[in-house]
């Protein structure tokens, strides 16, 4: 059996005030969550965060953070950045490499994720390596080719032992924050893409349990369906994870 996992990427959002009501609410909860070995769940807030989120969560089995980015070196004069080490030292498990934010506001290519990539590994981070395609590569019929090559080009050079830390998550881009959710067709057949191209890479047993997450709008209301699809292990969740109550609907969907 694949793991699941429900991941909140809460992005640039909650003042400090803001983040500890969430993280009470769902902490307060987390009984209600059904987390066990095999259904997980990752809180991503920001950075200053982090270390304070780590204490909350400390003590509670299959509940994680995870950081949003990391930078591509180790250490040194790199003004603003926060490397792996860091987030790993301050409680870190996951960490989100190559978000379609970052891609377009950062001008975060491939090699640089790719750098990110083992910088997180190295340091026993897991990536949550996202992929997508924006709406013209969409409309034009071109997308499965453009994930693969997000995915050969970002992590597809990580050898098998590597490879297994991590968890994709496929977020094609009108879908983030559009309230455009990709149908559960959509979301399968990708995924069912993605797996394959796993399995073709990595070889059958490696597809079959490597973890791959939706994301792009889903809420309490349509997780259930899209979580219902063979491939879709769980869902990378941006605006529904700050409100307490729809984040803990999205994990009851699982
Ligand atoms: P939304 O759920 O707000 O569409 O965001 C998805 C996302 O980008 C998660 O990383």
């Amino acid at each position: 059996m694949r793991v699941k996992i429900v991941a909140g990427n809460w992005k640039m959002n909650t003042s400090y005030q803001e983040a500890h009501t969430l993280m009470e609410e769902i902490v307060g909860r987390k009984a209600e969550l059904g987390l066990h070995d095999a259904k997980k769940v990752v809180l991503i807030p920001p950075f200053p965060y982090l270390q304070y989120a780590y204490s909350e969560i400390a003590e509670i089995e299959n509940l994680y953070i995870g950081a949003q980015d990391c930078s591509r070196h180790e250490r040194g004069a790199y003004t603003g950045e926060v490397s792996a080490l860091m987030l790993q030292s301050v409680g870190c498990e996951y960490v989100i490499i190559g978000h379609s934010e970052r891609r377009q506001y950062h001008q975060e290519h491939a090699d640089i994720l790719f750098e990110k990539v083992e910088q997180a590994l190295a340091h026993d981070l897991r990536p949550i390596f996202c992929c997508g395609e924006p709406l013209d590569i969409r409309s034009s019929g071109h997308h499965n080719n453009y994930v693969i090559q997000q995915l050969y080009d970002g992590l597809f050079q990580l050898p098998t032992e590597k490879f297994v830390k991590t968890v994709i998550a496929y977020e094609p881009i009108w879908a983030i924050g559009t309230g455009k959710t990709a149908t559960a067709q959509q979301a399968q057949d990708m995924h069912r893409m993605i797996r394959s191209e796993i399995e073709k890479h990595y070889g059958t047993e490696i597809g079959k349990y490597h973890v791959i997450l939706y994301g792009g709008s889903c809420n309490a209301k349509n997780a259930a369906e899209l979580f219902s699809c063979e491939d879709v292990d769980g869902g990378l969740i941006g605006g529904a994870s700050l409100n307490a109550e729809d984040f803990i609907q999205i994990i009851k969907a699982i």
